[in-house]
């Protein structure tokens, strides 16, 4: 299969978690980390989050800084990286920052289920909508796709569900994680890799690149190849 490099970048607390139990979308990253969030998507072709995610929060995914903006486009890059969604119903907000911050390039993908009314509304908003045969967008397939459109790296951005099915189905190549000296607790908060999980003996396996400690707040900075 001929699928663009993936990383999948995370901001997680010191237990494991990455949003607190009532998943509105805490804040975790120290402003070091947010700076290095922006730099790795200003070094993508495009960025992608799950369906919870993006219903949730809708959010931006463009580049913050001005200048790395700039510099893509001194590249002869677009300005922004283009923004996908992987969603079984695609019941945006159109109104949202996903769909309405760019300039970017935006792509959902999703199944049968979304009601051809809201797929021809977001067209006419500008998103490009794939629509998948399953009952699941079937990921090789997407990556497939977003290949051939031009993306060389994509950055996968969470959440945990859809991590855990990236993870599953061997499609992660490199894994940052930035660790915040902080504990949400709640066993119910989501996890870098959610859904049913592996058999220790199907578990993923990480080969460790680098442990930094990364900024004044204790914060730690993780990276691994898979
Ligand atoms: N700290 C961080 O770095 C970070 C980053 C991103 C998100 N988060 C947090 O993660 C939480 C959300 O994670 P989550 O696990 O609830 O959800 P998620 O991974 O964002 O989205 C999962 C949903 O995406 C859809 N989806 C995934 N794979 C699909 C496929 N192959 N085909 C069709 N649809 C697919 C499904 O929607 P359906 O259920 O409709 O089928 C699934 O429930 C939030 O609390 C958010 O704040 C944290």
């Amino acid at each position: 299969m001929t699928r663009p490099h993936v990383l999948v970048n995370v901001a997680m607390t010191a237990d494991g978690k990455i949003d607190s139990a009532a998943r509105r979308g805490a804040a975790i990253s120290s402003a070091a980390d947010k700076r290095r969030v922006d730099e790795l998507r200003a070094g993508v072709d495009a960025v992608l989050v799950g369906g919870k995610t993006l219903l949730a929060e809708s959010p931006k995914l463009t580049v913050r800084d001005s200048a790395l903006r700039r510099a893509r486009l001194e590249r002869g890059l677009p300005e922004n990286p283009m923004k996908v969604g992987v969603v079984s119903i695609a019941d945006l907000d159109l109104e949202g920052d996903f769909v309405r911050a760019g300039p970017a390039e935006r792509l959902v993908f999703t199944t049968r289920r979304t009601p051809p009314e809201q797929i021809v509304r977001l067209e006419k908003a500008g998103v490009q909508v794939f629509v998948s045969g399953g009952e699941r967008v079937d990921l090789p397939e997407m990556l497939e796709i977003l290949h051939r459109l031009g993306v060389r790296r994509l950055l996968v951005e969470g959440g945990g569900t859809l991590l855990a099915e990236f993870f599953r189905l061997g499609l992660v190549d490199e894994l940052t994680i930035y660790l915040a000296p902080k504990i949400f607790g709640g066993a119910s908060a989501p996890t870098p890799a959610d859904g049913p999980g592996f058999a220790p003996e199907q578990a993923p396996r990480l080969t460790l690149v680098s442990v930094e400690k990364f900024d004044p707040e204790g914060g730690v900075l993780l990276h691994y190849t898979l």
